[in-house]
C-alpha cells in the first residue's frame, strides 16, 4: 500500500500551538458531518465528495474518447475557463514532460483557449493550429461563459473550414450540463459527442469528473490512478472523526488560527515550476470557495526557488500578514548530480555529486528556517513524489478542507455571487439585449 500525503505543522509551531489546531480541527468534524449529510450551506453542490466512486464508470468511455482524439489529430484545443479550465491544466503541466511540445518524439499536443478574451493570444494561436491538425474540447457547465464561447465561436469555424462541417463533428468534444445552456444546444444540433458535468458539483470542484478527467486522458496521463489516489485520500479524511489522523481537518483548522493571529494572506510554495498551475487551481479553488461576505484568506502563490529572488524579499521582511503552505515533494522522477571539475573555478566542486534535489531541498529547509526566524509560519504538506497518484489525493486533500475551511469561517464554499459583478459591466457596455438601461447607467458613469 501507497503511504499518504501528511501535514507537518511544526514550522508554525511557535505560532500556533498543536493543542489549539487539535482543538479546532476537533469541532470541525461537525463540518465534515455536514457535508456528508448535506446539512450545510450550498449543499446541494457536494456531489465531489463521493464522485471518485461514480467516475470509475466512465473511465473507459473517457479514454476511447481520448484514444479517437489522439488518433484523428496531433494537438486537443481544450476550451474552458475558471473551474472549467485550471485543474486539466495543473494536472497536465504537474505531470507531464517540461518541455513536451519540444520533444521530437510522437506526441499529443494540447493547448487552452478560451481562459481569456486576449485578441493577440487567439490570433497567434489560430496561426499555429492552421498549421496543426487539431481536435477540440470545449467544457463549460453552464454553457453560457462568455469568454469559452466566444473561443468556441472562433475555432469552430476555423475547423470547419479547415476540415468540413462533418469532420469537425468528429473532432469536437462537449463536457457540459445534461440538458441546459447553449453549449447542449449546439453539441445536439451538430451530433458532437457530450460528456455531462453533474448538477450537484460546481466547476472549481469539478477536475475529477470529465471536466478533467478527459483532456488529461488525452494528454496521454493516467486518470484511473489519478482518481485511486482521490480514493485514497477520501478513505482518510472524508469520515475520518479522529482529526489527528485528518489532515484535511488539521490543514483547515491551522489555517484559520493563522488567519486569527493577523494573517490574512497565505501563500502557497512549490520547490519546482511543475506546481506552477496547480498553485493557480488552488488559488481559484480558495478565493472564490472563501472571499465572500468581507471574509477569506487572500490566496497567493510562489515558485521557488525561482520567486526567492523577487517575492522572497517581501516574504521576509516586508508586512507581516503571511503564512506559507509549503507542498514538499520528496522524490524527483528523474535523477542528475553536479559534475565535478578539474580546476574548481567556478568553486562549485563543494557540491560535486550531490543531486540537484539535495541542493533543492536545502534551500527548501534554508527557506523554512530564514521565514520562520522573519516572524512567517510555515504549513508543510509532505508528499512522496510528483505522480497521478498523488496528486489525486492533493486535489481530494485541498477540497475537502476547501470545504471544511469554508464552514469555519461560516461562509457558503460552493458559490461565487462576486464574479458576476463584471460580467453585469461587460453586457451592458456590450449592448447586449436585456443590458440596455444598465449600459445607459455606466456611460454616463464613464463620462
Ligand atoms: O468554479 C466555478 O464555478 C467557476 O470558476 C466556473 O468554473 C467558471 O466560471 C466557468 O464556468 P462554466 O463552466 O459554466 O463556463
Amino acid at each position: 500500500m501507497k503511504e499518504n500525503i501528511s501535514i507537518n505543522l511544526k514550522n508554525a509551531g511557535s505560532f500556533i500551538s498543536s493543542e489549539e489546531v487539535l482543538a479546532l480541527a476537533q469541532q470541525s468534524v461537525r463540518h465534515l458531518e455536514s457535508l456528508s449529510a448535506g446539512t450545510g450551506a450550498g449543499s446541494d453542490f457536494t456531489g465531489w465528495l463521493s464522485f471518485h466512486e461514480d467516475i470509475v464508470r466512465q473511465i473507459d468511455r473517457i479514454e476511447k474518447t481520448a484514444k479517437h482524439l489522439r488518433s484523428v489529430s496531433d494537438t486537443t484545443v481544450v476550451i474552458g475557463i475558471g473551474g472549467s479550465y485550471l485543474g486539466a491544466k495543473a494536472v497536465i503541466e504537474g505531470l507531464s514532460h517540461t518541455f513536451s511540445h519540444l520533444q521530437k518524439s510522437k506526441h499529443h499536443d494540447i493547448l487552452f483557449a478560451g481562459q481569456n478574451i486576449c485578441e493577440d493570444y487567439m490570433s497567434d494561436l489560430l496561426e499555429i493550429l492552421e498549421e496543426r491538425n487539431y481536435s477540440v474540447i470545449v467544457i463549460s457547465k453552464s454553457g453560457t461563459t462568455t469568454e469559452p464561447a466566444i473561443a468556441f465561436r472562433i475555432i469552430r469555424d476555423h475547423l470547419e473550414r479547415k476540415v468540413g462541417k462533418a469532420q469537425a463533428a468528429d473532432r469536437i468534444i462537449a463536457v457540459t450540463d445534461s440538458s441546459k445552456g447553449a453549449l447542449k444546444t449546439l453539441a445536439d444540433l451538430n451530433g458532437y459527442d457530450t460528456f455531462v458535468i453533474p448538477d450537484n458539483i460546481g466547476g472549481r470542484y469539478s477536475v475529477l469528473t470529465p471536466v478533467g478527467l478527459l483532456p488529461i486522458a488525452v494528454a496521454g496521463l493516467n486518470i484511473s490512478s489519478l482518481v485511486k489516489g482521490a480514493q485514497a485520500m477520501a478513505d482518510v479524511a472524508r469520515k475520518n472523526k479522529n482529526a489527528a489522523a485528518n489532515p484535511s481537518l488539521m490543514y483547515a483548522a491551522a489555517r484559520n488560527l493563522l488567519l486569527q493571529t493577523g494573517r490574512p494572506v497565505e501563500i502557497l510554495v512549490g520547490f519546482t515550476p511543475k506546481l506552477h498551475y496547480f498553485s493557480e487551481w488552488w488559488k481559484q479553488l480558495y478565493g472564490e470557495s472563501e472571499g465572500k461576505e468581507g471574509k477569506g484568506i487572500f490566496p497567493a502563490s510562489v515558485d521557488f526557488t525561482t520567486d526567492l529572488h523577487s517575492l522572497g524579499q517581501y516574504i521576509q521582511e516586508g508586512q507581516r500578514i503571511l503564512f506559507e503552505t509549503m507542498i514538499s515533494i520528496r522524490n524527483p522522477k528523474r535523477k542528475m548530480t553536479i559534475p565535478q571539475e578539474h580546476d574548481d573555478s567556478d568553486q562549485l566542486n563543494y557540491l560535486a555529486g550531490k543531486r540537484l534535489s539535495e541542493v533543492n531541498h536545502s534551500a527548501e529547509t534554508g527557506t523554512i528556517l530564514a521565514h520562520n526566524d522573519g516572524n512567517i509560519p510555515v504549513l508543510r504538506i509532505e508528499v512522496p513524489e510528483l505522480d497521478e497518484f498523488y496528486m489525486g489525493e492533493l486535489i481530494y486533500f485541498f477540497e475537502l478542507a476547501c470545504a471544511v475551511s469554508g464552514y469555519i469561517l461560516d461562509v457558503n464554499p460552493f458559490d461565487q455571487p462576486g464574479v458576476e459583478a463584471y460580467k453585469k459591466n461587460m453586457f451592458a457596455l456590450l449592448n447586449k439585449p436585456g443590458f440596455e438601461e444598465a449600459g445607459k447607467k455606466l456611460k454616463e458613469k464613464l463620462k
